[in-house]
């Protein structure tokens, strides 16, 4: 593939290898139409650019900050709404509350892949006319009742970052509905242009290169693999933290399609006799690396931490959550000593 890329000379801007990974994508991930990207931010920031989101935007705290950083960039104000405990997800009972004259879209998060109450955030958009766009960037392959979650809302973005399940080494996407749609943000990802002379509006430059995309390519083959071996980690860390008192974890929802992207448990302190904070840094000393995601809450941050939703109190399941949670190692090719290794500083 490198030699074909560098004897057809054509390196970026839509080539031959980036027409070929668009099109197997939209045949892997079961949806109609999508445009890749060099990372999974800008496709966040294209996305209100192009439904045109003003004022206030809802989202939670509880994810990485690319998701925030993508609403400020707008111009617009992030209202964070607390999360539920079984997914992590938005939770739709608190976003009515949340809602002023200013709102004009909601961003939910599918995070760790944990699909949100797509149908409950669409009634309630449809409700106030509000867009939605899911910050999708962990839900590479996710499907409830055999359809891809990034069908829902109007628009849905993933991450192909080099740690996620599915990788460009860096990379992401939009995912739409319809082809007008796809022209306009093909447009926005190539600086607004829509031509050799003219420029629609000021995009930014998120072009896939062919190198990345012929990886992608190639990578797209040994996902579903990924995804099993995963499973399997994912099953021996559930078999043996099942009777750990004061350790949380989810188990597997029905009628969904994981990916397995990340192993979070929740540390409760009081019932496993350590802090997540002290079993976090043992494991770290000892090179077995978790991740504490999604420790601090983006509402903690400088930027944001003076927003009137971002105080605690109104975020008592994502401050909670955010002091408990490590995500345990995960990657195709942990062997079973490497888990025993991990699975040593929980199970006495
Ligand atoms: C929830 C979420 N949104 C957005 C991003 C940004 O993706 P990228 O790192 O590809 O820019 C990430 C990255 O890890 C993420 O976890």
């Amino acid at each position: 593939m490198l030699k074909e890329i560098w004897a057809s000379k054509w390196v970026t801007n839509n080539g031959q290898f980036y027409k070929q990974l668009e099109k197997a994508m939209c045949e892997y991930l079961k949806v109609p139409y999508i445009s890749i990207f060099t990372n999974g931010t800008l496709p966040l920031l294209t996305a209100l650019q192009a439904l045109r989101v003003t004022g206030e935007v809802i989202t939670t705290p509880y994810s990485f900050v690319a998701t925030t950083h993508s609403i400020w960039w707008n111009g617009c104000q992030p209202v964070f709404v607390d999360i539920k405990e079984d997914t992590c997800g938005i939770d739709p009972d608190r976003i009515e509350a949340a809602i002023t004259p200013r709102t004009t879209a909601i961003m939910p998060v599918h995070c760790y892949g944990m699909p949100v109450d797509m149908e409950e955030i669409q009634t309630i958009a449809d409700k106030y006319g509000l867009k939605v766009i899911y910050d999708a960037a962990h839900a590479f392959g996710v499907e409830v009742n055999g359809k891809s979650v990034l069908n829902a809302g109007d628009l849905a973005t993933l991450s192909f970052h080099a740690t996620k399940v599915y990788n460009t080494l860096e990379g992401g996407a939009l995912v739409m509905h319809d082809e007008q749609t796809k022209k306009r943000i093909d447009y926005l990802k190539n600086f607004g242009f829509a031509g050799e002379t003219e420029v629609v509006a000021p995009g930014i430059n998120s072009k896939m290169d062919e190198v990345r995309s012929a990886y992608g390519l190639l990578n797209l083959k040994y996902v579903d693999k990924a995804i099993a071996k995963r499973q399997h980690v994912a099953q021996r860390y559930r078999e043996a933290l099942r009777d750990v008192p004061g350790v949380r974890f989810f188990d597997d929802l029905p009628n969904v399609r994981h990916n397995y992207i990340y192993f979070p448990i929740f540390v409760n302190a009081e019932e496993f006799g350590q802090t997540r904070d002290e079993v976090y840094f043992k494991m770290k000393d000892a090179g077995v690396l978790g991740r504490r995601y999604f420790y601090p809450l983006i509402s903690s941050f400088s930027t944001y931490r003076g927003l009137p939703s971002a105080n605690p109190v109104n975020l008592p399941v994502a401050t909670r959550l955010a002091n408990e949670v490590i995500c345990l190692p995960m990657h195709h090719d942990l062997s079973d000593e490497d888990i025993n290794r991990v699975l040593d500083f929980f199970v006495k």
